[in-house]
């Protein structure tokens, strides 16, 4: 049964429906709608920052060890949801089952981490030069912020935003994906069962568009203090454009085309296991997908006939059963994947599957685990012999393809990882220690694995990535807090007369000419 989802607040459903109606259906079963959603407009998107801006100076009045006492609250709630929210992400995103409780614990372990931090939130106290005199830093909240999310990861990467946001002491406005609303819609009331006051998190559900023209307006009324997003390079680029005119540098987690290097050290066997499920997990949706694998020349075509025969024989399918992948998030990511199939050059070889494009009566996968004509579904795709030049090498291709080139040197694979512009995540499997460690330096991006594949960040290290993926801030851990917070400098002066600072410092007299007698 579909669910009606509307905008809420400043504690309140929104009424109407003044940008449409848009349906949010199974991307494994089309027929199954599961959620109708009411739009809001450029205007209501504003309102809600407006509420967030008037709920945040009593919500920064909350003392942040309670605020952290939420985040713990909600990750307690989500625990103890963790299966009905984990199917809701299954049913709606197509995410195997497994994975979309990985994707609930993410959250989870985010709450873990924020509890404590409420307690820690730390300033320093720091010397001055003069005496009487002491000097402090303090961490204060942004203010309000405007998240806006994709759907592949629905819950858990909308959770690195809203958590440490709400317990750093900022109100939020969340636009989640209106693909994955329904998940989104409940992420927000376990998150409200938490105690939250009205205003302090908000949720509307707009289109690209509108809500773009929502940033504008409250950005030019002054209730948006900082904008997180989670999407496509081409769209953050706009969007820190518009946040760089208002003096802002917005947190932005953008596309990747991440490089997993095969040296003649590695285990080849590890190593085509990592392929396979950071390829080819959540049909290679994730942001820390594998885009290109660069296999040195010497293992290159034992590397490859292993991958392949791994990947033909894997179980693609319906996602609530045990399979490697399911469908498309929704149409239009099966659309765009349409077109890099379409890059798909006379020089290039394809593997993987028994064809190309989307699965069904016409275009079978020997296996297929339940009806491919009721979904979204998408044959795996290897294709070797990509180079440089290739839009495939050049480009991230959100969806079950990843690309085969080789390399001689170690010097080039590094070239080859980084030619893209992209710097997200990346790894190596080798057994030698100088490649790693040459690798690590000479790599672009924010994240590098070792004997691991591009997926499977931590939620406590570092998230974020350089170049066509980021502007170089950080999700997770207590890194960011320097997106949620900033530094407020204090000195206290309490010798009763004016010290000037840099003039009325004493001096000790030292004889910079001495030298030792040997
Ligand atoms: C994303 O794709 O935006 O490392 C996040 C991973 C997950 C998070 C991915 N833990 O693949």
């Amino acid at each position: 049964m579909a669910s009606n989802l509307v905008s809420v607040i400043g504690g309140r459903p929104a009424e109407g429906a003044p940008a449409g109606l848009v349906s949010s259906p199974n991307p494994s079963r089309l027929a199954d709608v599961v959620a109708e959603v009411a739009l809001a407009d450029a205007a209501t998107f504003a309102a809600a920052c407006a509420a967030a801006k008037r709920a945040q100076p009593s919500w920064a009045d909350v003392p942040a060890p309670v605020r952290g006492r939420a985040a713990g609250a909600i990750g307690r709630i989500v625990e103890a949801n963790k299966e009905s929210l984990a199917r809701l992400v299954t049913r709606e995103l197509g995410k195997p089952y497994p994975e979309a409780l990985g994707e609930v614990q993410e959250i989870i372990d985010t709450c873990d981490f924020f509890l404590g931090e409420g307690r820690r939130l730390y300033g320093q106290t720091v010397p001055s030069e003069m005496p009487d005199k002491q000097l402090f830093t303090f961490r204060v909240p942004v203010g309000a912020v405007a998240v806006l999310t994709a759907g592949n990861f629905p819950v858990a990467v909308p959770s690195w935003y809203l958590i440490p946001a709400l317990v750093a002491g900022n109100t939020v406005v969340w636009k989640p994906a209106e693909y994955a609303a329904a998940s989104a819609m409940a992420l927000f009331e376990l998150i409200q069962a938490a105690g939250l006051p009205d205003g302090v998190l908000n949720i509307v559900f707009a289109e690209g568009e509108e809500a773009f023209g929502g940033l504008e307006l409250g950005l030019q009324a002054g209730t948006i203090d900082k904008i997180g997003f989670t999407g496509s390079t081409a769209v953050g680029a706009r969007i820190g454009e518009l946040a760089g005119r208002h003096l802002q540098s917005p947190c932005l987690e953008l596309g990747g085309k991440n490089p997993m290097v095969v040296t003649p050290s590695a285990d080849i066997e590890l190593a085509v296991q990592g392929a396979l499920f950071s390829g080819f997990g959540t049909a290679g949706q994730r942001c820390t997908s594998l885009g290109t694998l660069i296999v040195h020349e010497s293992v290159h075509d034992e590397f490859l006939a292993r991958l392949t025969a791994a990947v033909s024989s894997a179980a693609i399918g319906d996602p609530a059963q045990d399979v490697l992948y399911g469908p498309m998030l929704a149409q239009k990511f099966a659309d765009r994947f349409e077109e890099y199939l379409g890059w798909i050059q006379p020089h290039h070889k394809v593997l993987g599957s028994s064809g190309t494009g989307k699965i069904s009566g016409a275009s079978p996968r020997a296996g297929f685990v339940g009806n491919p004509e009721e979904g979204i579904f998408y044959h795996p795709t290897i294709v070797d012999g990509v180079r440089p030049g290739d839009a495939l090498f050049r480009e991230e291709t959100f969806g079950p393809l990843v690309g085969v080139t080789t390399y001689a040197s170690i010097d080039d694979a590094i070239e080859l990882a980084n030619a893209p512009g992209y710097g997200l995540s990346s790894c190596i499997y080798t057994n030698d220690p100088r490649e790693v460690f040459r690798f690590r330096r000479g790599i672009s991006a924010g994240m590098v694995s070792v004997n691991n594949s591009t997926s499977g960040a931590e939620a406590h290290l570092p998230f974020g990535g350089n170049g066509k993926s980021g502007n170089g801030s950080r999700q997770s851990g207590v890194w960011v807090l320097d997106q949620f917070t900033r530094w407020q400098a204090m000195n206290w002066d309490y010798s009763g007369h004016l010290q000037k600072a840099q003039m009325d410092v004493a001096e000790l007299a030292a004889d910079l000419d001495f030298r030792l007698a040997t």
